[in-house]
């Protein structure tokens, strides 16, 4: 059992995630036996401590692999990486890389989950991006979003996109990299706008971003565009004062961040107990 992109999951999978995400944060205990390795081939705060926390939160013994220190670094493949774990005993592996789709290569012999792959697919963060959703609105139904950044670059916009068109939800882009649209002109009907990170890693030449707030940007002025009980969610990290005004990153109420953040732990929770239960 893998999970690796929210187009494999049902709508039904789906909600089950969620509600079995809302039964942890409510206090909901398990008790999971089994061994992970967190591989993150790829710099990672919030999903690998988030998955940190879900597998202690679940009694799972978790095996951390310093890639910094580790025979990757002698050229050793991720394939060869996990036949040798999995020979210890390691059933279970998180895994962030750069590369897209790695896990076609394996034919299913590794549970794998998939803490987002190059430019394609993160689907836990999709999962924990919808709890929030679901959390305020009290639905997925027919939800207006709007998405705005890196479109290109962006595993976050992919993932979410094909989450919520299962739910009817009308999911519209903003490319701030290939468009000529200003977010004043998209905010006026939208119930959630997904701002995303510009990724000057994956960029060949450094972005431009002096003019990027004032066209694409969160702002006072684009804040008091949105609707009522419209909100705003960034899967960070955040570019300070780019992609999102400082004043309102946190403090407006109808900022959704540090709640994403919230969510993590108990859609990884649910992840880990699908995948290692093989449920
Ligand atoms: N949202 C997200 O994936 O953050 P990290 O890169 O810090 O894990």
């Amino acid at each position: 059992m893998s999970f690796l992109t929210i187009k494999d999951q049902s709508r039904n999978e789906i909600e089950a995630l969620i509600k079995r995400a809302l039964e942890f944060k409510n206090g909901a205990k398990a008790n999971i036996n089994a061994l992970v390795a967190n591989i993150f081939i790829e710099p990672s705060t919030r999903t690998q401590t988030s998955f940190q926390v879900a597998e202690d939160a679940l009694g799972i013994k978790r095996y951390d692999l310093n890639i910094e220190n580790s025979s990757f670094k002698k050229g050793e493949t991720l394939e060869d990486t996990l036949l040798n774990l999995r020979v210890m005993g390691i059933h279970n592996f998180v895994i962030r890389t750069r590369e897209e789709h790695y896990w076609e290569k394996f034919e299913n012999k590794f549970n794998l989950i998939n803490g987002g792959d190059g430019r394609q697919n993160h689907p836990s963060q999709a999962l924990l991006d919808a709890i929030t959703i679901f959390e305020h609105f009290k639905t997925l139904e027919n939800l207006n979003v709007l998405v705005v950044g890196d479109l290109e670059f962006s595993r976050v916009y992919h993932s979410i996109k094909d989450l919520l068109e299962k739910f009817n939800s009308r999911v519209e882009g903003i490319d701030a990299q290939k468009d000529d649209k200003k977010l004043a002109d998209y905010i006026k009907d939208k119930d959630v706008v997904i701002m995303l990170r510009i990724q000057h890693e994956r960029h060949e030449s450094k972005m431009d971003v002096s003019n990027y707030n004032n066209k694409f940007g969160l702002n006072k002025e684009t804040l008091k565009l949105m609707k009522d009980n419209s909100i705003f969610m960034h899967p960070g990290p955040v570019n300070r004062g780019v992609e999102i005004s400082e004043d309102i990153l946190y403090k407006s109420e109808k900022s959704k961040i540090l709640e994403q953040v919230n969510n993590g732990v108990f859609a990884r929770m649910a992840i880990l107990e699908k995948v290692c239960k093989n449920m």
